[in-house]
């Protein structure tokens, strides 16, 4: 059938979701299969609606492509989409709500605090402890993130989430190494792939060091004792399957120096695709192509 491959969009990340659906329909292509390419940006849901696509494959980042909005209007208009339902999208897309269904279940991820502009900065940094992290929670590619080292950097930090969202999330900070576990499935079947340590230059693994240097290394599979491996994978694929993620996503994990214990950040329900995106890394290691994922992600659409 016709296949559209959703990308661009009108999020903060717009420009991330034009390299992950270039990448994506050039592989769809090189299968034979019928894929062509929908900008949600620039056209209509009327649009979308009279391409009459058999299956969208969603290659779209942020607000109004990853948060539970599009998926909401494919499935009034009874288009099969790849990817996670209405629900677990908005869940996954706020970084707060994502911490207390973790939370909830029992997971660990760091302490933290929801901040307004009433907010008193100095209790909050007393509470969590510096350096600690502050972002805005519907954000992704750490846009709007600043690591606050001292008190009297606070405020400018809010100030920047604050320009980007309703509400402000102040994170603790966890010294370790930065890993992430791709994901592919859905509920009982839902596995992890390779984890992917990522080591950016001074830590910061910043939107420039995410896809316009070469300066951040990645080590895939992640060098960890088979143990703590098989821990980290357990706790993303359970972190993703409490938030009824489907089809494919990203669940980011710190792994505290101290005590080797994994903290879980965020998920990402609608992952990066591009040329030094994770989940295609962690797919490569497992002989996975990336135009195999493709494949395998467009297989799994649903309504
Ligand atoms: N938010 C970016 C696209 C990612 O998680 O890969
Ligand atoms: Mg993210």
């Amino acid at each position: 059938g016709k296949v559209g491959v959703l990308f661009g969009g009108r999020s903060a990340e717009r420009e991330v979701s034009l390299m992950s659906g270039a990448g994506v329909l050039k592989a769809l292509l090189s299968r034979g299969i019928d894929a062509h390419p929908f900008d949600t940006g620039l056209r209509t849901l009327a649009e979308l609606a009279a391409e009459k696509f058999d299956r969208v494959f969603i290659a779209l980042h942020g607000r109004f492509g990853e948060d539970g909005s599009l998926q909401g209007a494919l499935e009034q208009l009874g288009i099969p989409y790849t990817g996670s339902g209405v629900m677990a999208c908005a869940v996954g897309m706020d970084k707060i709500y994502t911490k207390i269904v973790w939370l909830m279940h029992g997971l660990p991820t760091p302490k933290y605090a929801v901040l307004d502009s009433g907010a008193d900065l100095a209790k909050v940094a007393a509470e969590l402890g510096l350096p600690l992290i502050v972002k805005p929670p519907h954000e992704g590619s750490s846009i709007g993130i600043t690591k606050v080292g001292a008190a009297d950097e606070f405020q400018a930090a809010y100030d920047i989430a604050a320009a980007l969202d309703d509400s402000v999330l102040a994170e603790a900070f966890v010294t370790g190494r930065e890993l992430t576990v791709a994901i592919l499935g859905r509920g009982a079947d839902a596995r992890a792939l390779p984890i992917v340590e990522i080591v950016a230059p001074k830590g910061n693994y910043d939107y420039q060091n995410k896809y316009f240097t070469d300066d951040t290394q990645y080590f895939c599979p992640a060098v960890l004792e088979p143990a703590l491996a098989a821990e980290v994978q357990r706790i993303a694929v359970e972190a993703y399957r409490t938030l009824g993620c489907e089809g494919w996503g990203r669940v980011d994990v710190l792994l505290r120096e101290s005590d080797q214990k994994p903290f879980l950040l965020e998920a990402n329900t609608s992952p990066g695709m591009t040329s030094h995106s994770l989940v295609p890394m962690a797919a490569r290691a497992e002989g996975i192509s990336y135009e195999d994922l493709c494949v395998e992600i467009l297989r799994s659409a649903r309504l």
